[in-house]
């Protein structure tokens, strides 16, 4: 498993497909515990994570820390990566032929995790997502389909994957962490979790 986490820690750092990779100062590959059965996927690195290759380690890794803690998980509960590896310039949405690029990482990481739920923080992640695993038809926006559960098959079993906002809603509108909070306690029906607060 480390040999191949390294092989791909490597591509990511090597690869100059598209334009984002001239620009950033650090590919955020992605981290966590690589036994985890929850992986979130969220947009793209933003100005922090940029700095240092850590996925989540601005303000909206801050909200993400405290709604693993509500739901009882911390960071090593969980593994996190990204749909898009490299920074976009202004923290400007990725573009579609990025994801498409960059995808073969998140696709590799997703089959080497192999995790049980797989939670998207916002949009682009959870179309990607939803669309890797022919869920189509049931794409909409987040504010439709935060917190729904979607089952899907996976080319290692059956999954579950969970729509939520990106935790940086929260930044903007505060009424939204009570939202985000309610979504990330259903994550205790579906593995075990025994701390957190009460949902
Ligand atoms: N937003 C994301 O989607 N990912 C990060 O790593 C940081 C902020």
């Amino acid at each position: 498993m480390n040999n191949r986490i390294n092989k791909l820690q490597q591509e990511i750092l090597n690869c100059k497909k598209c334009g984002l990779s001239r620009e950033r100062l650090n590919p955020v590959i992605g981290e966590g515990n690589l036994n985890a059965e929850i992986m979130f996927i969220g947009e793209a690195p933003g100005a922090n994570e940029d700095k240092t290759g850590k996925p989540f380690c601005g303000r909206s890794g801050d909200i993400l820390d405290e709604l693993l803690m509500s739901s009882g998980m911390n960071r090593q509960d969980i593994y996190i990566a990204n749909t898009v590896k490299c920074r976009p310039p202004k923290n400007r949405n990725p573009k579609e032929e990025e994801i498409r690029l960059c995808a073969v990482f998140l696709d590799l990481q997703i089959n080497l995790i192999k995790p049980k739920i797989i939670c998207c923080l916002g949009n682009f992640s959870t179309s990607y997502v939803m669309k890797k695993y022919n869920l189509n038809d049931k794409i909409q926006g987040i504010s439709n389909i935060h917190g729904q559960v979607f089952f899907a098959e996976s080319s290692y079993g059956k999954i579950k994957v969970i729509p939520f906002y990106h935790p940086a809603v929260v930044v903007y509108n505060m009424n939204k962490k009570k939202v985000l909070e309610k979504d990330f306690c259903m994550l205790k029906k579906y593995i075990s979790i025994s701390g957190g607060k009460k949902c």
